[in-house]
């Protein structure tokens, strides 16, 4: 068998993918961002970019990943000749390197927070979520990089075992779950005092909320999303199958990463008046309000207690695309080395992480450029590496490769789409994309 590994259905390749762009990005980075940036001007031009922006860049890397059908680090040369152009490959590595850095920190939060339920639950007294303290537990240095590291772990575990699969097909059932999970979260706190303003908060575009930062940060959004600029999606892709189907693929991620994250903020923005908070509350806004809204349920912690576990998963499905990217450009796709591969990178990505899990306790007070060093983690990778990488994947695409190769690996085309969108690829997303770099210098 080549070591290149295959799925033998296109369904296998959905699933991987939609499950590396569905996590944390929807349901708790959208929200607070969508709180700073001026919620529905926020959605509004999240919407913008995630269709005319997102979706034609995920059918150029998946096309992308269809045609070189071999690492990242490696498939800019093996498309153009070009062996500089593998800088592109190692500029995505990069980004998801560091991006893991932070990511986990999030999802040991998470993990945090699943062993507070379970500990309360242990202790026979009735679980009351009002007791679990954000800002107790996340100004807790210790705690916090156990639980990152606890997530790290869980990743590098499920690389190694090579039981991503297993998970896959178990998406299938998770995944909707979550959605359920979240329509009950949001029927929940549609009920509550002053849900009004907090949906028209977040639906309701207002022109004087849009703000230069907020349109950058928008772009960012949609680009982490759909995990976009950092190879992770090109991978997947050349792991596929040669019948799968990019188009309805693409579609169909971006369709479910908008759905969930208007749902992640139908459910958080209505129900911050009853519990006294704003929408800058900043990364904190999912973990403080959530439980809350829990809480007025009948067996809310139950409840809460499932959510959790498939918030955990869905961030799992993401991280490990994370840390395959890095096992499949270090091993270079041979599966003896896997294993090493998967656990030298998981050690790198765990110090690199700490410096970002304390920029909530111990290294709060260091601010500087986009704010404390985990901002700063995310700004780099969503604002810079992310959007430079699609630009050298447009470039690429429009400049050097042969249209008719194209053409063939888009597949059947019975919209005609092929032509409207290589035109986007080739004159408009270059120009858009370095438009939104020099308003960023400015
Ligand atoms: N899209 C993922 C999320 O929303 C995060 C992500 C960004 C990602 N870039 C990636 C995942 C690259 C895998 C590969 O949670």
């Amino acid at each position: 068998m080549s070591n290149h590994s295959h799925w033998k259905t296109s369904t296998g390749f959905i699933l991987a993918s939609a499950g590396s762009a569905i996590g944390l990005g929807a349901m708790w980075k959208f929200p607070y961002m969508a709180g700073i940036y001026g919620g529905g001007a926020f959605l509004f031009m999240f919407l913008i970019f995630t269709i005319f922006v997102g979706l034609p860049l995920l059918i150029m890397e998946f096309t992308v990943g269809k045609m070189g059908h071999t690492y990242t680090t490696q498939i800019y040369k093996k498309l153009t000749e070009k062996k500089w152009l593998n800088i592109i490959g190692w500029n995505g590595n990069l980004a998801v390197f560091i991006l893991f850095g932070f990511y986990s920190v999030i999802g040991g939060w998470i993990i945090i927070y699943i062993g507070n339920v379970i500990i309360q639950a242990l202790s026979l007294k009735s679980v009351s979520l009002i007791d679990i303290k954000f800002e107790e537990i996340i100004s807790n240095p210790w705690l916090t990089v156990i639980g990152q590291g606890v997530f790290i772990f869980l990743t590098m575990i499920i690389v190694m075992l090579g039981v991503e699969k297993g998970l896959e097909k178990a998406s299938k059932i998770m995944m909707p779950l979550l959605f359920v999970f979240l329509i009950i979260i949001v029927a929940k706190s549609l009920t509550l005092d002053g849900a009004v303003d907090g949906i028209r908060y977040i639906l309701q575009p207002r022109v004087d909320d849009i703000s230069v930062e907020g349109v950058l940060f928008a772009l960012g959004q949609s680009f982490f999303t759909l995990s976009l600029g950092t190879t992770g999606m090109i991978t997947y892709a050349s792991y596929a199958p040669k019948e799968m189907t990019i188009k309805s693929s693409a579609f169909s991620i971006v369709v479910m990463n908008i759905l969930i994250s208007i749902l992640a903020g139908l459910a958080i923005f209505p129900a911050l008046k009853t519990f006294g908070y704003h929408p800058q509350e900043g990364p904190g806004l999912l973990f403080k309000v959530l439980p809350l809204v829990f809480n007025q349920m009948h067996f809310g912690a139950i409840f809460y207690f499932i959510f959790l576990l498939l918030f955990l998963f869905a961030a799992l499905t993401s991280s490990i695309s994370l840390l395959e990217l890095n096992v499949s450009n270090f091993s270079k796709n041979d599966n003896s080395k896997r294993k090493k591969v998967a656990v030298i990178g998981s050690i790198f990505v765990f110090i690199i992480s700490i410096p970002s899990t304390l920029s909530f306790s111990s290294l709060r007070e260091v601010i500087f450029g986009a704010g404390t060093i985990f901002d700063n983690m995310d700004f780099i990778v969503s604002n810079i590496l992310m959007p430079l990488g699609a630009l050298g994947t447009t470039l690429v695409v429009g400049q050097l490769l042969d249209k008719t190769l194209l053409k063939e690996n888009f597949g059947k085309d019975k919209f005609k789409l092929f032509l409207p969108w290589y035109y986007l690829i080739k004159f408009v997303m270059p120009i858009i994309i370095v438009l939104v770099f020099i308003v960023q210098l400015i």
